[in-house]
């Protein structure tokens, strides 16, 4: 249940998600009376650390890990920064070479992007039209330089599930061949609470989450850390979290996320049905629209509630603020950079043409959204996009 219902129809839950009402509850006794600072040593302080350290556990059971084996910080954007130039700043003496994708977020490619400027070399993997990386590309490119890759889980923009499992398997015969540690991290932001983040199955090394996406706190995230893993950390203070990640514990922020992390982990089932119901509603009126659109989410390896469709002759822009006045909250790909009119990096590197490109839009559901809400919505694209082709560019 979310908080408080406005009238807004939101259909931006892969930007960000109402925080659920039971998750506030079990916070509200950690930013008042138990107030103590997890490093202090009286019974007071006591209480926090106790909090902070069944909220690992309950994490560590949805992830099949250790809890020693999870870092708390501020979110998505931290975990991938820790993740990349924390693991491969540790692991410079053995190998300079890093593995990404061109379809990544930006706290991926931009971190990429410093250890670059660094002086280590980032293969950006390409991508069919789909979205799903070149496997063949990666197995030809891990070396005996490669210390650590890093592919995202399911991409924000379109939803597209990357195979991590045959990922995985890839980097770890070629771990064997060259005689050699090379590290596995996969962005999970969008993935949690729909997809499994069982580590071992995945045979991931490292995994960033984020609490924000899934009815948890904002500024809120986990990095999971297999155990042996090097790493150099980026914060230095304390020596909090093993001396991984220093500051003192945002402690109703780590119960919040735990509690949301169950809540939504134990219920995906429900979620999937209910979001791919819903999104194959969608598809199947896109299909029926007088003009002329892409739906660039492909049918088969996507999240069930991601769904990017772009207009031909259209900007995005225009449409989601026509949407906006009609009281709709959608997305035109990434949230983080829709202030920018270029076309998204992921488009682009799925082949999509700048000019149909700059016309994406994303919806993104959740438990909340309705058939009734779903019908509204199509019916005011229809009309934003009619009303819009008076001045739409031929
Ligand atoms: C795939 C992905 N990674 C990382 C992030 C950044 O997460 P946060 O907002 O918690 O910093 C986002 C946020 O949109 C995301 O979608």
């Amino acid at each position: 249940m979310p908080l408080d219902s406005n009238n807004e129809i939101y259909v931006d839950n892969a930007a960000t998600t109402s925080m659920s009402k039971d998750v506030l509850e079990s916070m509200l006794p950690y930013f008042s009376r138990n107030y103590g600072n997890p490093s202090s040593l009286y019974s007071l302080a006591q209480v926090s650390r106790d909090a902070v350290e069944v909220s690992r556990e309950t994490i560590a059971n949805i992830l099949n890990c250790k809890p020693s084996e999870i870092v708390f910080n501020s979110g998505g954007t931290e975990s991938d920064n820790l993740a990349i130039i924390g693991v491969s700043k540790a692991l410079e003496p053995t190998g300079k070479h890093l593995i990404t994708s061109k379809v990544e977020h930006h706290a991926v490619i931009h971190a990429m992007e410093e250890m670059e400027s660094l002086g280590f070399k980032v293969t950006y993997l390409n991508v069919d039209k789909d979205g799903f990386v070149d496997l063949d590309q990666l197995e030809q490119c891990l070396t005996s330089e490669t210390t650590l890759i890093s592919i995202m889980y399911a991409n924000n923009e379109t939803g597209a599930i990357q195979p991590i499992k045959e990922i995985s398997q890839i980097i770890k015969k070629k771990s064997i061949d060259l005689n050699r540690d090379i590290y596995f991290h996969t962005d999970a932001v969008q993935a949690a609470g729909k997809l499994s983040l069982n580590v071992e199955e995945l045979g991931v090394d490292l995994m960033t989450i984020s609490g924000h996406k899934f009815y948890g706190p904002k500024g809120t995230g986990i990095l999971y850390m297999r155990k042996g893993v090097p790493m150099s950390p980026i914060i230095l203070g304390g020596g909090q979290e093993r001396q991984r990640r220093s500051g003192t514990e945002n402690v109703p922020g780590i119960v919040g996320l735990a509690k949301a992390l169950q809540l939504a982990d134990s219920s995906k089932e429900n979620f999937n049905s209910h979001c791919n119901k819903l999104i194959n509603n969608i598809r199947e009126k896109l299909s029926g629209f007088k003009y002329n659109n892409t739906i660039v989410t492909p049918e088969k390896n996507s999240l069930s509630n991601i769904l990017n469709v772009c207009f031909e002759n259209f900007e995005g822009e225009p449409i989601l603020i026509g949407l906006d006045m009609a009281g709709i909250c959608a997305s035109s790909g990434s949230a983080c950079s829709s202030a920018s009119l270029e076309p998204s990096h992921v488009l682009i590197a799925q082949g999509i043409d700048p000019k149909l490109a700059v016309g994406s839009i994303r919806i993104s559901l959740s438990l909340e959204n309705t058939e009734k809400d779903i019908e509204y919505l199509v019916e005011n694209l229809e009309r934003v996009v009619s009303e819009l082709s008076v001045y739409a560019k031929n």
